[in-house]
Parts: structure tokens; C-alpha cells; sequence
């Protein structure tokens, strides 16, 4: 069997990896591993127990009560399995986003996820999004895409996403996203980077669609689609 290809997407929270990543391994019928859903499930279960993710001495006592499973469903959507209990629905809070954003900065967090993350790609063909795939998890990524708008653009848009059910306030949501680029970007291991070998795509000045033409683009330079 020929070698699975693996398509890595790194880039600062916000930038439309997710939006952009489903879309397109719908389009080329590849798996989307949303890597940031399986830290935000750490920090869920962390979350659970009462242990601050900042907290190394609790977070080492307590992750081998930790299993984590990915399912994919009909519709290809990944769902994230904590202890047997589907948690997709629970993860996606701006508070888990922080508590994820702290806990992804310690190595034994990181080791646990490793393998899980590199097993799917060398069973599937993957677009696999996060902060450290095209450096760390897929160095050998068929491809790499680095994305990023800047932190107003992707302030903005998530303002206008979340305003479709509730209440959003630009100003806190751009603080956040600017924290987490802090955070995620001068952790010691694994810190958000482009990797040498990836493409930088801005896409403060595009729409969906222009974004996914430009990453096809992008992508039809190393892979026949
Ligand atoms: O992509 P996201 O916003 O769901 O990710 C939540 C946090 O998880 C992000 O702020 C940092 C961490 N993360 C990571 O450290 N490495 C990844 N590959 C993906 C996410």
C-alpha cells in the first residue's frame, strides 16, 4: 500500500485552520484531525477533577486516569471519547481554550498525545491541524501550510461566529486570542513555529473560498488531487 498523505495545517488560534481543514478533507476524502480538540480534552478532564492546568505536580498524579479516544462518525466528524463518554459537545468553551492553550505547555501532556496523533497519519490520509504538527508530530508532512490573519482579523471573525447564538464581545475575545499566541507561541516545548519547509498562507484578506483555492493551490504542487 502506498504511503498515506498527510497534509499539516499550523497556525496561531482563530486563523480558520478548522473551518478550512474540514472543508477541504471533505473535498479530497481525507480524515481531519483536529489536534487542538484532543488537548482541549485534557484540559477537560483536568478541568473535572479539579486541577489547575498550571498545576504539574496534579497533572502527573492524575493523567494515567486519563483515556483518550478519537471516533469518527458517518459524516467523517471527529468526535473526542474522555473515559468512554463523547465530550465534543463539552470542549469548545473559551475557558477550555485558555485551560487547553496551559496544559498543552508541559511535556508529559504532549508525550501522552504524541503516537495517537502520528498513528492516524500513517494509517490515513490526513489533514491534521494544531500548533506543532509540520514541526513535531508530521516533520515528514506531505505537506505543510502555515496559517495565520492578523490577531484583529481573526478577533473579528470569531466575534462574528459566536454572535450567531450569543452574546460576543470583540475586545475580550481579541485579548484572549492575543494571550493564547503568547502563550502558545513562547512555550518551551513544541511552541507554535513555522516550520522551515511550509508554505505561509496570510488569509486576513480572503474569504473561505479564496482561502481553499489558494491552499489547493498550494497543495497540488506536491500531491495529484
Ligand atoms: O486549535 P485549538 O484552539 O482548539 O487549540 C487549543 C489549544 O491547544 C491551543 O491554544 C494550544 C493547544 N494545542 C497545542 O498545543 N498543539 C496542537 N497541536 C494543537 C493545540
Amino acid at each position: 500500500m502506498a504511503k498515506p498523505i498527510s497534509i499539516a495545517i499550523d497556525g496561531p488560534a482563530g486563523a480558520g485552520k478548522s473551518t478550512i481543514a474540514r472543508r477541504l478533507a471533505k473535498e479530497l476524502g481525507f480524515y481531519y484531525v483536529d489536534t487542538g480538540a484532543i488537548y482541549r480534552t485534557v484540559a477537560y478532564f483536568f478541568d473535572l477533577w479539579g486541577v489547575s492546568p498550571k498545576d504539574i505536580d496534579g497533572i502527573t498524579r492524575y493523567i494515567d486516569e486519563l483515556t483518550i479516544g478519537i471516533e469518527y462518525d458517518d459524516e467523517g466528524v471527529q468526535h473526542m471519547i474522555m473515559n468512554g463518554m463523547d465530550v465534543t459537545g463539552d470542549i469548545r468553551t473559551p475557558d477550555l481554550s485558555q485551560k487547553a492553550s496551559l496544559v498543552s505547555a508541559h511535556a508529559i501532556v504532549r508525550d501522552l498525545l504524541l503516537d495517537m496523533q502520528r498513528e492516524m497519519a500513517e494509517k490515513h490520509n490526513v489533514i491534521m491541524d494544531g500548533r506543532d504538527i509540520g514541526t513535531v508530530v508530521l516533520p515528514k508532512a506531505t505537506v505543510k501550510i502555515f496559517l495565520t490573519a492578523t490577531p484583529e482579523v481573526r478577533a473579528k471573525r470569531r466575534t462574528e461566529l459566536i454572535a450567531k447564538g450569543q452574546k460576543a464581545d470583540y475586545n475580550k475575545i481579541l485579548k484572549d486570542i492575543q494571550q493564547r499566541d503568547y502563550q502558545d507561541t513562547h512555550r518551551e516545548i513544541a511552541p507554535l513555529k513555522m516550520a522551515r519547509d511550509s508554505v505561509k498562507l496570510d488569509t486576513s484578506e480572503l474569504d473561505i473560498d479564496g482561502v481553499i483555492a489558494a491552499m489547493k493551490e498550494i497543495i497540488a504542487r506536491k500531491v495529484t488531487l
